[in-house]
């Protein structure tokens, strides 16, 4: 009688996660590091930004425990881990993603995820789908892209308090469902830290080939702007990352719903 809820158990745990990532694990189980100094393409590959600009697995010395740690002086535009391009994902799917992290400060413009279209000059132009983005110090927005022009004609459609620092109150734990059906019939859903936020359907979540980016891009200091260094320097700490694509309930740790 009892093997069969054990085997069940470990059935679940087997089960295949596209994406399980935990803090401290090495950052290619998350995915590939993409680093860019002030200008778009200049990028710094992984390990060489010295203290400038790093994504590294270590222990988070504020709370006393493993995290990727991300980093980004004022003067570097991005710093992100990307995965599960080139086809990986498809339409007409439902993928579930949990994302636990902390940032020691936000500011507007700062960029925490993007699920980014691969061809972002492939028709119908549809750059960034969608992507979650800082207005302002402690608020986070759910930015859309509605397709068509030049690809980049966004629009907040949800925001909410989003807290930063370096107490165990600043981390927070983000839930996505996206449902990737075509023509625009999709649909996205929203947890922060268990909460229901936001649904919508009859969005455009799946215009050509789609991946998902975790870090942090943007909201860096102007070429030559030296005015204000700490509040363009970043510090992300990312405990936990999982990505499904057969239930909510597989990646429920990383996404607190
Ligand atoms: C974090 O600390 C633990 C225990 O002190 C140690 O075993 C581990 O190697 C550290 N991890 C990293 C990534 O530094
Ligand atoms: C796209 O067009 C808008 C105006 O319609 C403009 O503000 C924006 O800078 C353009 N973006 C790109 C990437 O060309
Ligand atoms: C931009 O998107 C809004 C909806 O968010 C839409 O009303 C508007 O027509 C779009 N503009 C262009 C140039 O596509």
């Amino acid at each position: 009688m009892r093997f069969i809820p054990i085997f069940a158990a470990l059935a679940v745990a087997n089960a295949k996660l596209l994406i399980d990532y935990r803090g401290g694990d090495p950052v290619s189980k998350l995915g590939t590091v993409d680093m860019e100094h002030q200008n778009l393409g200049d990028h710094v590959a992984a390990g060489t930004g010295g203290s400038n600009v790093f994504i590294k697995p270590e222990n988070d010395s504020k709370l006393g425990v493993p995290c990727l740690h991300y980093k980004r002086a004022p003067h570097y535009r991005r710093a992100e881990v990307k995965n599960l391009q080139h086809n990986t994902l498809s339409a007409n799917k439902k993928y579930f993603i949990g994302y636990t992290l902390r940032l020691s400060h936000a500011r507007s413009g700062l960029v925490i995820f993007q699920w980014k279209k691969q061809d972002k000059d492939a028709a119908p132009k549809q750059n960034i789908p969608f992507h979650l983005e800082f207005e302002g110090a402690n608020k986070l927005t759910l930015g859309y892209t509605t397709p068509g022009s030049n690809g980049s004609n966004r629009t907040a459609i949800w925001d909410g308090t989003f807290s930063t620092g370096s107490s165990m109150d600043n981390v927070h734990k983000i839930g996505l469902a996206i449902d990737t059906a075509s023509d625009c019939n999709g649909k996205l859903e929203l947890w922060l830290d268990g909460k229901k936020e936001f649904s919508r359907s009859n969005l455009c979540t799946w215009t050509g080939d789609t991946y998902p980016k975790w870090g942090m891009y943007r909201g860096e200091a102007a070429a030559g702007d030296d005015s204000d260094p700490a509040g363009h320097t970043f510090n992300s700490y990312v405990y936990r990352v999982q990505f499904s694509d057969s239930s909510k309930a597989e990646v429920a740790e990383s996404a607190g719903w």
